[in-house]
């Protein structure tokens, strides 16, 4: 992909906080993150990826823009809205395949095409079986067009709207490199209400999955089995900051939580490893503000016996002075923003 021009604001509106963050790219392409901004929403301002709160959305933006002359965004759309599949085709031109694609999405998408944005990319073209695998991504319009009409109101100009799967997987290749050609890469990305998981094998995504649980899930079990608030539990979740000596039960009660949700990730790696004829995983990346908990990092590393860590997404560029400050304790939370600012005005794929 070759892109010119600036780089867009990444704003990732996700279910507990909207995450901003500008990239500044210097002739030479040497990039610098000049710019984090957070912004927690109140609870049930998004449910099911759906947005119900709007007006705690455009105020949050608004907020977050207040001293931002640039208006140019890059948007993260929720999974709730989106379909990702990847087909086999017959090998065929590009030609053949622009026209091709409306009817093969029409037999791989439950919903009616009129209400659809379809996109598409060949990942692998095996010659030697006159075959080829493409990824097909429909959205919602809809849901495309609640989003950026709100961003629209709080007076943002989106040009581009992304998916955590892929903007986590851009930061990852960004930092660390394309996937090597042996090597099986599992992207998971564990926000508040969603967790994402993206393979990576032969260098493209080779498995995807949404599953309907993350932070959320621990600090309700905290809530339910202490008796206490919202508010209360998510401190004592990460931490106990500003509320004094967190219940001796909590660790307990998040090990129990995270074993749930640890859980559902390995039936996506063995789902995985059963289907693709793939034998072993090289390497697991967590992000996202789960990420945070060590307990989640440990029961996937001891489940899957594959090496997990941190994704680092400082990697893709310097930090200025400012930003280092506001990233703080946040990096893992602002790795789709990040992704979403590596982004261009102007792309071509
Ligand atoms: N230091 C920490 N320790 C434990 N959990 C943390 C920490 N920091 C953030 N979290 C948790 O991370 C979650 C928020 O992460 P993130 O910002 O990635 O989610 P989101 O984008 O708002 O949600 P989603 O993408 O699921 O809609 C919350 O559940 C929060 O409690
Ligand atoms: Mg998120």
């Amino acid at each position: 992909m070759s892109s010119e021009g600036k780089n867009l604001i990444g704003v990732d509106v996700g279910s507990s906080s909207i995450k901003v963050c500008e990239i500044k790219e210097g002739r030479k392409g040497a990039r610098t993150i000049t710019r984090f901004g957070f912004h927690p929403l109140p609870a049930e301002t998004i449910v099911d990826g759906h947005i119900i709160n709007s007006g705690a959305v455009v105020e949050g933006l608004e907020k977050l823009f207040a001293r931002s002359k640039r208006r140019n965004v890059a948007l993260r759309a929720s999974g709730h809205s989106v379909i990702i599949k990847k087909i086999t085709m017959p090998l065929m031109t590009a030609g053949e395949l622009q026209e091709q694609i409306n009817w093969e999405a029409e037999q791989h998408i439950p919903f009616d095409l009129d209400e659809v944005h379809v996109d598409y990319e060949v990942l692998h073209e095996r010659t030697d079986h006159g075959q080829m695998d493409v990824l097909l991504v429909a959205a919602k319009k809809e849901e495309i067009t609640d989003l950026t009409n709100l961003a629209m109101e709080a007076r943002l100009r989106p040009m581009v709207v992304d998916l955590d799967a892929f903007t986590v997987q851009n930061v990852y290749e960004m930092g660390y490199g394309v996937a090597k050609p042996d090597e099986t890469i599992v992207l998971v990305h564990v926000g508040a209400a969603t967790t994402t998981v993206n393979i990576l094998a032969d260098g493209t995504t080779a498995f995807t999955r949404d599953i309907a649980n993350g932070g959320n899930a621990i600090t309700e079990e905290i809530q339910r089995q202490l008796g206490i608030g919202r508010d209360e539990a998510e401190s004592y979740k990460c931490g106990g900051e500003g509320r004094g000596i967190v219940p001796r039960e909590v660790p307990e009660i998040v090990n129990q939580a995270v074993e749930q949700l640890a859980g559902e990730i390995q039936r996506s790696l063995d789902f995985y490893l059963a289907t693709s004829g793939d034998r072993d995983l090289t390497r697991v990346c967590v992000s996202g503000g789960t990420a945070n908990i060590q307990a989640l990092l440990d029961i996937i590393e001891s489940r899957s016996q594959v090496p997990v860590e941190v994704l680092d997404p400082t990697r893709v560029a310097e930090v200025d002075e400012r930003a280092v400050a506001e990233l703080q304790g946040r990096a893992s939370q602002a790795v789709v923003c990040i992704g979403l600012a590596l982004r261009k005005e102007r792309e071509r794929h």
